[in-house]
């Protein structure tokens, strides 16, 4: 499964940090503690996650001229992501996310895009020696839908399986989701895309249904701890695993990242058992890049594969 063309068109942030007892209401002024900076960005994520599991990763993306963006670029470089593509925007900020983690593990993000909004559709224009040189692409919606979307449409000029992210979600027209091979929300986005509630089996596969209709091939829906549901050419819920949820912040990107490492080379519901793995064991750990698991981590995990 190692060796993989993946290219990564996305955002690349600067994440600040701080653990609460519990999210703080309108007007309230919250004790927060554990304060800390990691690199972040869904893109950024996905890509430091698809190169610990073995992928080869094309990085897409802008950064600010500033020590933020710097560090970033250095973080992907030492994991070994080609960033030949991946800009410096002089005029914005490298993007930045302020994100409150609870004891439960899970998050709330605030993001502020900077850099991340200046990857205009023209920069996809250049990717044309890339594309034909990949296996992969995934997007998700933390830069412009123009941009994204000109990645989707070049990805299928080039019969590359592209992966549509859709987070954060919003509602997209149904030819954008056909742009697409693949579509990927959890449980809230797919709210946001379908209008139906996803708080079951029965909900996801309605939701999923939906989607599919829109013209998307295939849909996983992460269903977080209860693992993932796959709607396509067949049906299959794959429960995910036992852990200890420390910060769930990246666990959908290790998600999304391990399920384009394995799609098409293992069985489907293998697949989302590799990919439930490798969620899982991004959220036994903070942060988002530093929690991002190897491949021998998410295969001791994710037990026997047809590999
Ligand atoms: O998916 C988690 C990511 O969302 C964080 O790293 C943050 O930067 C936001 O993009």
């Amino acid at each position: 499964m190692a060796g993989k063309k993946i290219a990564i068109a996305g955002s690349a942030n600067m994440d600040l940090i701080m653990r609460v007892a519990h999210f703080p209401k309108p007007g309230e002024t919250l004790a927060g503690k554990d304060f800390t900076t990691a690199h972040g960005g869904k893109g950024a994520n996905q890509a430091v996650a698809a190169a610990r599991l073995g992928a080869q990763v094309s990085f897409i993306g802008s950064v600010g001229n500033d020590s933020f963006g710097n560090q970033q670029r250095k973080e992907m470089e030492n994991e070994g992501i080609n960033l030949r593509y991946l800009k410096t925007d002089p005029a914005l900020p490298t993007g930045t996310a302020i994100i409150l983690v609870a004891d439960s593990g899970e998050n709330m993000i605030i993001l502020d895009a900077g850099a991340n909004q200046a990857l205009h559709p023209e920069d996809i224009h250049l990717l044309k020696p890339l594309f034909s040189d990949v296996d992969r692409l995934i997007c998700q919606l933390e830069t412009p839908l123009d941009t994204v979307r000109e990645a989707l449409e070049l990805a299928r000029t080039y019969n590359v399986f592209s992966i549509l992210d859709v987070a954060p979600a919003c509602p997209l027209p149904p030819d954008f989701i056909a742009a697409a091979d693949l579509v990927t929300p959890n449980e809230s986005e797919a709210e946001i895309l379908t209008g139906i509630k996803v708080d079951s089996l029965d909900s996801a596969r309605a939701a999923a249904e939906r989607i599919a209709g829109w013209g998307a091939r295939h849909v996983v829906i992460k269903l977080g701890a209860k693992g993932s549901y796959y709607f396509g050419d067949e049906e299959i819920y794959a429960p995910s695993f036992e852990i200890n949820a420390v910060d769930t912040t990246g666990a959908g990107d290790a998600f999304t990242a391990a399920l384009a490492v394995v799609w098409g080379t293992l069985p489907t519901a293998e697949a989302l058992r590799f990919a439930n793995a490798a969620g899982a064991l991004a959220a036994t750990r903070p942060g988002a890049q530093p929690s991002m698991p190897s491949l021998e981590e998410v295969l001791a995990l994710a037990g026997s594969l047809s590999v």
